[in-house]
């Protein structure tokens, strides 16, 4: 307890020459926990370096190697995921259940895989598959053009990739970026987020106890309002891939848009949150729907990007669909992730006030409570917040917690309007019976992904994922992440 960890770069664990520390504090206790190195722009710039040292020698390493390595990560992952999800359960307040569900991915079909272990050996093999290819353009399909070129194009890494994981999946959101740059034959360094570094740093030493070249892989520590845009505007990075969670951000202001704008010529992968809508028809199984509801928008007590984070509902089926959900929402248990619990602390007191902001707003315009608002410390009750209007905050923002507005509807057209007129685009669910009309309304609201019939989420970790508008610019998924940390590379063979 209270431990201080170093980070990683060149292979070592390292003391920041800064002398500084940062300190975790843990949601439940509002008490340090951990404290992590405060690195410096020096120790960036020094891992970087070696970084794109490392990436040549790694670019040059047989495919199958690259993927041979992963494998052996995903295993060394699978067999210390206890210790990391107890730094999750202690870090970021995750229910030590979830916690190990974001190593080991047990779903409401209760998949007994390992999550980010599974991850990174689906990486590995689609990475052989993809990055084995390469293509043959003959030069006389082109009008004018003898037989004489032959193009061979592949697919060649990009360099160094930078990682930024959210808060609320420091290990799977970090996985899911490390796998796909390394088995592309690129380098990586990683910047966790602050709540979550230790977490991060355990996963990190799994890839160190595989033996990864030195330098291949670096976990930078430290406060993202020093080195966070020293990392982003960094000449030596070659692509960003960047997850924000709720209203936080990485350089603790700044949004996509301005990360995007300073960090240049490169490519970018950016999810930065979402107002997921779930729509509910008239013929839509209630009871399906309000299962979907109170695990899409209370698990993790509602910090998830893809949480649903309103309901647009049907007026004529409103009051039962509240009253099914009210008696779900009535079993949650609140208390503290070492117990399991359903909801617990959010992530931090700043959050905790946010969220409350937008509950005594929508109370103040007329929502009507279907519980009594409870607060202790960072530990706030679960909240269905009925009648709520588009003149409400809550109708619009992203509160991260676990509190959830229902907007009452008359038509289909009013449900797509509302999910359009939002700034973001991440996911939202459809339910009803009718497979023709879910179609036309999945079609009609601009958003990455629409489920129909189940709350929004972003698993299988092989899907796309993907945000439109605010919510960001990019594909995830393994098989798009492998393609976007690459670049394509041609040899055009010109006979006499
Ligand atoms: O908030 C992170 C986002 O990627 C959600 O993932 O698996 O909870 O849908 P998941």
């Amino acid at each position: 307890e209270n431990q201080v960890f170093k980070y990683y770069a060149e292979g070592e664990w390292k003391k920041s020459a800064s002398g500084k520390t940062v300190s975790i504090v843990n949601p439940t206790t509002r008490k340090t926990q951990y404290n992590v190195q405060a690195c410096t722009q020096e120790e960036v710039n020094k891992v970087m370096e070696a970084a794109k040292a490392a990436q040549r020698q790694w670019a040059r390493t047989p495919l199958w190697k690259r993927a041979e390595l992963l494998h052996k990560a995903a295993e060394i992952l699978k067999e210390n995921k206890d210790p990391i999800a107890e730094c999750l359960v202690k870090e970021i307040a995750k229910p030590a259940k979830d916690a190990v569900t974001e190593i080991i991915y047990v779903g409401a079909v209760d998949f007994k895989v390992v999550r980010s272990g599974d991850l990174l050996s689906y990486t590995a093999e689609e990475g052989v598959r993809i990055l084995g290819e390469g293509k043959l353009l003959l030069s006389d399909s082109f009008p004018g053009n003898e037989r004489n070129k032959y193009c061979l194009s592949s697919k060649i890494p990009l360099g160094i990739v930078l990682a930024i994981p959210p808060f609320n999946y420091p290990v799977n959101l970090a996985v899911s970026k490390i796998g796909p740059a390394l088995i592309a034959g690129n380098s990586l360094v990683l910047k966790p987020p602050t709540q979550g570094s230790v977490a991060a740093l355990h996963m990190v030493h799994c890839f160190h106890l595989a033996g990864f070249p030195k330098g291949l892989i670096s976990c930078i520590t430290g406060k993202g309002s020093e080195i966070g845009d020293f990392m982003t505007m960094h000449p030596g990075v070659n692509c960003i891939r960047y997850c924000a969670a709720g209203h936080y951000s990485f350089t603790g202001g700044d949004t996509g848009i301005a990360i995007s704008k300073k960090a240049g010529m490169i490519p970018l992968q950016m999810e930065l949150g979402g107002k997921d809508a779930c729509i509910v028809l008239e013929d839509a199984d209630l009871d399906l729907v309000a299962t979907n509801i109170v695990q899409g928008g209370y698990s993790y007590s509602g910090q998830r990007c893809t949480a649903v984070k309103v309901v647009l509902i049907m007026e004529s089926v409103a009051d039962e669909f509240v009253e099914k959900v009210n008696a779900k929402m009535a079993k949650l248990s609140v208390g503290t992730p070492e117990e399991n619990c359903d909801i617990t602390p959010v992530i931090s007191e700043s959050s905790a006030n946010f969220i409350e902001g937008l509950v005594m707003d929508a109370k103040e315009k007329g929502a009507t409570f279907c519980q009594e608002y409870k607060r202790e410390g960072n530990l706030i009750w679960p909240l269905l917040l009925d009648h709520v209007r588009a003149n409400m905050r809550i109708a619009w923002e992203e509160p991260f917690g676990p509190v959830l507005p229902v907007i009452r509807i008359r038509s289909v057209k009013e449900a797509i309007h509302h999910c359009n007129a939002s700034n973001f685009g991440l996911q939202g669910s459809v339910f009803t019976k009718d497979i023709n009309k879910a179609i036309t309304i999945g079609d009609a609201i601009e958003s990455g992904t629409i489920q129909i019939n189940s709350a929004p989420a972003r698993g299988p970790d092989h899907f796309p994922f993907q945000g439109l508008k605010d919510s960001g610019i990019g594909s995830q998924g393994i098989v798009n992440s492998i393609n976007m940390m690459t670049k394509i590379k041609s040899l055009v063979i010109n006979l006499p």
